[in-house]
């Protein structure tokens, strides 16, 4: 048996030659994803922005800076999570990604989940929200932990978050996002003594 991180560098090989759809013809690389293979929680964003494209590590730019000093603030680090996107390449522009696309690259991220097998998935804004809690509203849901069954994935505990970069700039959304945040080691905590 290979041992997960074994099995995401596989992965991460198979998705960097990926061409299953158009965004790919105008990104410079695909971002698969980065952090511990053994990762309690997973953080899952939207797309990659300009940096990630430029660099091939996810959340980089300014939302990633914010995302470090939350993940500070409770004491975790990149090391100890791992972080990825819905879509794996960057959007024209950073524009929404189109539902062909969050479709096209779904089977990748599945394929992250099913490795790593967080004990909490974490997603960051209405994209990635929709994709696994579809017809939520994140004004209604962001802050609270849900057990839900998905397709192909089994059951698996949900925390909602607004995204970083739509809270960097709105005072009221930052200091929600914030106090969103600071719940994670409870809600970690809580899943670890239900087992
Ligand atoms: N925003 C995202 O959703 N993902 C990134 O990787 C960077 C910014």
């Amino acid at each position: 048996m290979q041992s997960k991180q074994d099995q995401l560098e596989k992965l991460n090989q198979k998705m960097l030659a990926c061409v299953k759809c158009s965004l790919r013809k105008n990104c410079i690389q695909v971002v698969p994803g980065a952090g511990a293979a053994k990762a309690r929680i997973m953080f899952i964003g939207e797309a990659p922005g300009k940096k990630e494209d430029e660099t091939g590590v996810p959340f980089v730019g300014a939302a990633g800076k914010f995302l470090d000093e939350m993940l500070e603030i409770i004491k975790l680090k990149r090391k100890d999570i791992y972080i990825a996107n819905i879509c794996k390449c960057r959007p024209p522009e950073n524009r929404d990604p189109l539902p062909i696309e969050v479709a096209t690259c779904w089977p990748w991220l599945l394929a992250q989940i099913k490795i790593i097998q967080p004990k909490l998935i974490i997603t960051l804004g209405k994209h990635s929200m929709e994709r696994f809690l579809p017809g939520f509203k994140i004004s209604q849901v962001h802050g609270k932990a849900m057990r839900r069954e998905i397709e192909d994935m089994g059951k698996q505990v949900f925390y909602t978050l607004y995204h970083p970069a739509a809270a960097l700039y709105n005072g009221s959304m930052r200091k929600t996002l914030i106090k969103d945040f600071k719940q994670i080691p409870r809600i970690i905590a809580k899943i670890e003594n239900e087992k």
